[in-house]
């Protein structure tokens, strides 16, 4: 059987190999869950600057308010709808209604995800601390909602036989990280592979289902406590190239993974953690 890509006529023997038209995602409609903050704004921001329609899905209103004022201002193509993603009808309609509105959807950012608190070397951090309301309010967003973002989105892109969806998971999804909690290392896990097992069904709709492994990195996550120098003493020394990553590093790969230029690339976790997961 040929592979599925073929069928799409999303191969590189199409392009002319220019990296403008391999990466060109102008006209494609985006969708980026907890987009108004870190890793999803900078995902939004380069979809955005390369001329993509960008739906950012977020529950925080006041940053969804800031996101459409610096788009606006950078004169870029935003809408934005409040949501908490813990709510799975609302996001699975808030995406339906999106394919509705827009006439499709080529790319979904399952990014929308919320830190489980300390790691099993803190007294609050260990297995018998952990309290079950914290446990299921974890694994609602950063799992069962990644889930219903995939399955949502799925419909769609089936339909127009094509799509990327990219989910964001962690190195604490790769490999144990003492610094964070249970739940948080548990729900990383399983999307990395929820993502092969979406990757291996929607391959021959010409669908790329895709992950990406972050290492620590200065967003808003956790209340931003990263921006404390010594707490990020410990997680700058476990990364090879001994600083914190820029949410603007994602850019590259949100380029690439959400445009034709991985068109064969699928069911795959890419770690952008300084070398972190190298050790
Ligand atoms: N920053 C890091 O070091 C790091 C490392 C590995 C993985 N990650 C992952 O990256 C993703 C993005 O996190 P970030 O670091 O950019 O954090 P962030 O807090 O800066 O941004 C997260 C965004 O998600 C939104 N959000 C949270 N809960 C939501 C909900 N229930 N419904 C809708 N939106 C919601 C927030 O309002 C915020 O805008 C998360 O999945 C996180 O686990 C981050």
């Amino acid at each position: 059987m040929a592979p599925a890509v073929a069928r799409t006529g999303e191969t590189m023997k199409s392009a002319n190999f220019s990296s403008g038209d391999i990466f060109d995602v102008s006209g494609s409609v985006v969708i980026v869950t907890g987009g108004a903050s870190g890793l999803g704004l900078s995902i939004a921001e380069v979809m955005a600057a390369n001329d993509a329609r960008v739906l950012l899905l977020d529950i925080d209103q006041a940053r969804l308010d800031e996101c459409q004022a610096r788009f606006r201002a950078a004169r870029l193509a935003l809408d934005v709808a409040i949501l908490d993603v813990a709510d799975i009808p609302a996001l699975q309609g808030a995406i339906h209604a999106a394919a509705e509105r827009y006439g499709r959807i080529d790319a979904v950012f399952a990014n929308a995800g919320i830190s489980a608190g300390s790691g099993p070397f803190t007294e609050f951090g260990q297995i018998a601390n952990v309290r079950e309301e914290d446990w299921n309010r974890v694994l609602q967003i950063n799992l069962t909602a990644v889930f219903a973002t995939i399955q949502a989105a799925s419909i769609h892109m089936k339909r127009q036989r094509g799509g990327r969806i990219v989910v964001t998971s962690s190195v604490a999804g790769l490999r144990a990280e003492r610094h964070v909690g249970y739940a948080y290392v548990a729900t990383k896990a399983a999307v990395v592979n929820l993502v092969r097992h979406a990757a291996i069904e929607l391959a021959e709709f010409g669908v790329c289902v895709n992950g990406i492994a972050p290492g620590p990195i200065l967003t808003n996550i956790a209340g931003g406590k990263l921006k404390d120098p010594d707490i990020a003493k410990p997680y700058i020394a476990n990364v090879p190239l001994a600083r914190l990553g820029d949410p603007d590093e994602i850019k590259g790969l949100a380029l690439l993974l959400g445009s034709r230029a991985s068109s064969f690339i699928t069911g795959t976790t890419i770690a952008i953690d300084g070398g972190m997961t190298a050790w």
